[in-house]
């Protein structure tokens, strides 16, 4: 998410860390700031927006010739992109600077605390209350590493954090837990950075730091140590990536990148929407308790990808709150005069936030008194500005046109949304939300798994270049994985691709099937209902007219293997929760099948990233 540069070494610092933070850009863009080290002082800027901005105002305002600072490029998570909350943050009494990418899930109780203890914080930040913190820490006669050691031990979430002391002047610390950092070690210069797209012009040897350590940076050494203090051995290796590759994290497509980012990002959305007595909380969610019981009737209104999650969110909140729930495209849905009113709630889904149809639906919705909430992963983005409420997603920013992992964080957030509901109606589901959410927090692990035998999915694709049509089934929830993995190969390989219910093919499109034709198939998991059953009957039918079929099962699932050519295999999870990993396949499968025919994955013919017209 957001983009993080250390330096100390012999270079002017603003050079090298401007440069850093031009190279991670791709990982946020609503503000930008650098702090240096100057004789016993921080001297920092900051501005919101893109990094021309802070570059701006550096060439307005000079910063001095030193050669250590940090610096930062935001994607906000808590607190509007605005100057005040762009990084970095200072201490109490300014001798403390420090940028941070993830969330302190803590930081109200030690903002509270802070607070009761005189400190004065001017921003919305959480990562404020750590300069906090690591100021009282300096000031009590620590030195910064150990400062760092005992203000990680307070802190609770994912974080990395990079800091200076102002009367450090050779000294940049640095922590991670959960969240992304690398070293890079030069010769009589070092470097800190989110990913080595920072500091590869620099340097091609890097350190890759493990969870809950703590990383002290100076000119001529590097040492590591976990949060206790204890040093630690880091793991050093050589980058042989070119710049270009650097900024993909070594992937040849950022879509492919962010495919591989899934499990980060699924954890990143479900973070700090736990209580300590295990109930659901959504922080963003402005409507009130009684507001969100008054609701009798949901719509979900989205376009392409995001409204085949208000599908999958369809089934779960239907299921886990027995309220009735319609999906609309949102370009269709003003035309039709919808009933709405008072007690029906509309979700907009939308991973920009500024996608012109569903923008126009809310305005509609709104003016027919219905309360809107918006589900998007674009802070501060027109479609949660408008709407009564809104679940952010925190998967970072996309860059491939194709949304990957845009679409499994909004999944996540129909979950949670549906959970939510279920706890506040205090429906019978209530006392499983706890499970589901366990459930859901497994969910990284399985992507994980997924994604491990990817080599398997390319091996696949790669042999259907050439393919003239490609079949897609599921049934259930994975239905709409079904469409959305037709809509991937649509748009990615310019190859004609179809999605269908697994029952629906005997109505009429089973017709299309002919010898040799691949049809991709999501099979539920077993026992439940008679839904795998009557997939496996789908796939007969089409195998019997001589379909190649591709089947995504449960691992282990024999009566699914036996009815298919190729079986991808998928962890167990609850069937209402397979989405999250059936289409990661399908994903890496379009996107294989589109390299191989030689097309731009990250910039598909005719597409843009958002569509702001009607
Ligand atoms: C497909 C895709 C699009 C978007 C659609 C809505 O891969 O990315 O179908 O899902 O244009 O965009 P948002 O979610 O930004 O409103």
């Amino acid at each position: 998410m957001c983009g993080i540069v250390g330096y100390v070494g012999h270079r002017s610092a603003q050079d090298v860390v401007v440069e850093g933070l031009r190279r991670l850009e791709y990982r946020g863009y609503d503000s930008a700031g650098v702090a240096l080290v100057e004789a016993g002082r921080i001297e920092w800027r900051k501005r919101a927006g893109k990094l021309a901005n802070l570059e701006k105002v550096i060439s307005e305002e000079p910063l001095p010739g030193t050669t250590i600072g940090i610096g930062h490029t935001r994607w906000a998570t808590h607190g509007a992109p605005n100057d005040r909350n762009a990084h970095p943050h200072l201490g109490h009494g300014r001798r403390v600077a420090v940028v941070h990418n993830g969330i302190i899930e803590n930081f109200d109780d030690l903002r509270a605390r802070l607070e009761d203890d005189d400190h004065h914080l001017v921003s919305e930040t959480d990562t404020e209350v750590a300069a906090h913190l690591l100021e009282l820490q300096v000031a009590s006669g620590e030195d910064l590493t150990t400062a760092m050691q005992r203000v990680c031990q307070m802190l609770e979430g994912a974080f990395t954090l990079v800091a200076v002391d102002a009367q450090d002047p050779d000294r940049v610390v640095a922590a991670r837990r959960n969240s992304p950092l690398v070293v890079g070690v030069g010769e009589g210069e070092n470097f800190l950075g989110s990913d080595v797209a920072a500091f590869i012009e620099h340097t091609r040897e890097a350190l890759e730091l493990g969870q809950d350590q703590v990383v002290t940076i100076t000119r001529d050494a590097v040492s590591v140590t976990d949060f206790a203090g204890r040093e630690v051995e880091a793991k050093a290796y050589h980058v042989d990536w070119d710049l270009s590759a650097a900024e993909k994290d070594g992937h040849d497509w950022f879509m492919r990148k962010e495919i591989f980012e899934q499990p980060h990002a699924v954890a990143d959305s479900l973070l700090g929407r736990r209580t300590r007595t295990g109930e659901l909380q959504l922080d963003e969610m402005r409507l009130s308790d009684q507001e969100l019981r008054d609701i009798d009737k949901i719509i979900i209104i989205a376009a392409g990808t995001s409204f085949y999650a208000g599908m999958v969110a369809k089934y779960a909140i239907e299921h886990w709150c027995r309220i009735p729930v319609e999906v609309e495209l949102s370009s269709e849905f003003r035309y039709r005069d919808p009933i709405l009113d008072y007690s029906t709630l509309v979700v907009a889904i939308s991973q920009s936030g500024e996608t012109a149809d569903t923008l126009q639906a809310i305005r509609h919705a709104r003016l027919q008194r219905s309360k809107v909430l918006a589900i998007c992963n674009t802070n501060g983005s027109t479609i949660p500005r408008e709407s009564d409420a809104v679940i952010y997603t925190h998967a970072g920013p996309e860059i491939g046109v194709a949304s990957t992992k845009g679409f499994v964080t909004q999944l996540v957030a129909c979950y949670l949304l549906a959970l939510y509901l279920a706890q506040v109606k205090g429906t019978r589901f209530g006392d499983e939300i706890a499970d589901v959410v366990h459930q859901l927090e497994a969910i990284p692990g399985h992507m994980s798994t997924v994604l491990d035998r990817a080599e398997e999915v390319y091996e696949l694709a790669r042999d259907h270049v050439g393919e003239r049509t490609v079949l897609f089934l599921g049934r259930h929830a994975g239905y709409p994985i079904a469409l959305e993995g037709a809509l991937k190969l649509k748009e990615l390989a310019y190859i004609h691709a179809e999605g269908f219910a697994g029952g629906e093919l005997k109505h009429g499109p089973i017709a299309l099937i002919d010898e040799g034709m691949p049809v991709l198939c999501v099979v539920p998991p077993k026992g439940r209902d008679q839904l795998h059953g009557k997939m496996l009957s789908a796939i007969q039918e089409v195998r019997a007219r001589g379909a190649r079929t591709i089947c995504l099962a449960e691992e282990g699932d024999r009566s699914a293997a036996a009815v298919a050519d190729t079986v991808i295999e998928l962890p167990k999870v609850p069937v209402l929760l397979q989405p999250l990993l059936a289409v990661v396949p399908l994903q890496l499968f379009a996107c294989e099948l589109a390299t191989a025919m030689g097309h731009d994955v990250d910039q598909p013919r005719n597409l843009a990233k958002s569509v702001t017209v009607e």
